[in-house]
């Protein structure tokens, strides 16, 4: 009996001080396996007499059923240990913001762009594209600029050698649309467009915004009209506006338009230009198939930069292509 006591309380302590899972089993094994102590006990009741059989055997598998027990117990609470360590070491507070996600937002060009178009579709106003690279037919020629006309030297336009250029504005897409639809039209073509130069208030890529309509009874009325309700709704403001004589081959006549600008030091306001305009030349229609005895029209195109620069106060039109993200950031 002695025996039983003394291998149940070595079993007891090893149980009890075991930390690891296959310790644990080791342990088991050594007592309750198949050639375990405890096992081995239990083999030798064969030679006793019945009284001591009984009593031992008794005793024996009481300490094999409380074995079996504490080594289960010891079990769990080791792996509710280890669960309880991983839980500790794997923890994740899903409150916390995600590390470096930044919300991007829209370029102020691609903004004051989207504002255009949708006042221009409130009025009717179809949008149409064409190409960066044109040739020279369809950037000057059909626009009414003969060969040697000195209005293509303002144009600085870049050229590819071989008859293609990037187009200098937008009005090459009137044409292209004009040659398609027909007449009656009324489009709006933005896109960007290419010059040579380079300063303050001039990029070598920047945005044009050129719309057309030509109908049957159409006046300049109707134009500055158009114009005056494009103006107050892009600046949220009733703005005067004039109409200044002007000059382009593909209009006659033609204005430039400005509008009066405060300053925001609170100083009188000052004219400041923001699109070219006219009445469609009759040469321009008949270019595009379109009966000038018939049709009338007008066109005007804006430069998209110079508007947002007006719009949200900035002064050097080169910052909207810098990529500096803290100049961007304040437009989303
Ligand atoms: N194409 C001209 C430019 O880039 C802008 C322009 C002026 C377009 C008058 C027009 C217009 O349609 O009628 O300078």
């Amino acid at each position: 009996m002695d025996s039983v006591t003394q291998l149940l309380e070595a079993a007891r302590a090893a149980i009890a001080e075991c930390g690891d899972a296959r310790e644990l089993d080791a342990l088991r094994v050594q007592y309750l396996g198949k050639k375990g102590e405890i096992t081995a006990l239990l083999k030798t009741l064969g030679g006793m007499d019945p009284d001591e059989r009984r009593s031992f055997g008794q005793a024996v598998n009481e300490a094999k059923a409380e074995v079996a027990e504490r080594v289960n117990a010891r079990r769990a609470e080791i792996e509710a240990g280890q669960m309880a360590e991983r839980l500790a070491a794997e923890r994740v507070d899903v409150t916390l913001p995600g590390r470096g996600e930044e919300r991007g937002g829209l370029h102020p060009v691609t903004r004051a762009m989207q504002r255009i178009i949708e006042i221009f579709a409130h009025l009717g106003f179809e949008v149409a594209t064409g190409p960066e690279v044109e040739d020279d037919y369809y950037n000057f020629e059909s626009l009414n600029f003969p060969a040697h006309h000195p209005a293509r030297a303002m144009h600085d336009t870049f050229y590819f050698g071989d008859g293609r250029l990037l187009r200098t504005h937008t009005s090459p897409v009137q044409i292209r649309e004009m040659q398609k639809q027909g007449a009656p039209i009324r489009i709006i073509a933005p896109g960007k467009v290419y010059r040579s130069d380079y300063d303050q208030t001039h990029s070598p890529m920047f945005h044009q915004v050129e719309g057309l309509l030509v109908g049957e009874q159409v006046t300049m009325s109707d134009l500055k009209g158009v114009l005056q309700t494009f103006v107050n709704a892009f600046f949220e403001t009733s703005l005067e506006m004039r109409f200044r004589p002007s000059y382009f081959p593909f209009t006659e006549p033609s204005a430039e338009v400005d509008i009066a600008w405060h300053k925001d030091d609170g100083s009188d306001p000052g004219w400041l230009e923001i699109l070219g305009c006219g009445m469609v030349h009759p040469n321009v229609l008949q270019a595009c198939g379109v009966d000038s005895e018939q049709h009338i029209g007008y066109a005007f195109g804006m430069g998209v930069e110079r508007l947002a620069m007006l719009r949200y106060g900035v002064t050097d039109l080169r910052q909207f292509f810098d990529n500096d993200l803290q100049f961007l950031r304040q437009f989303r």
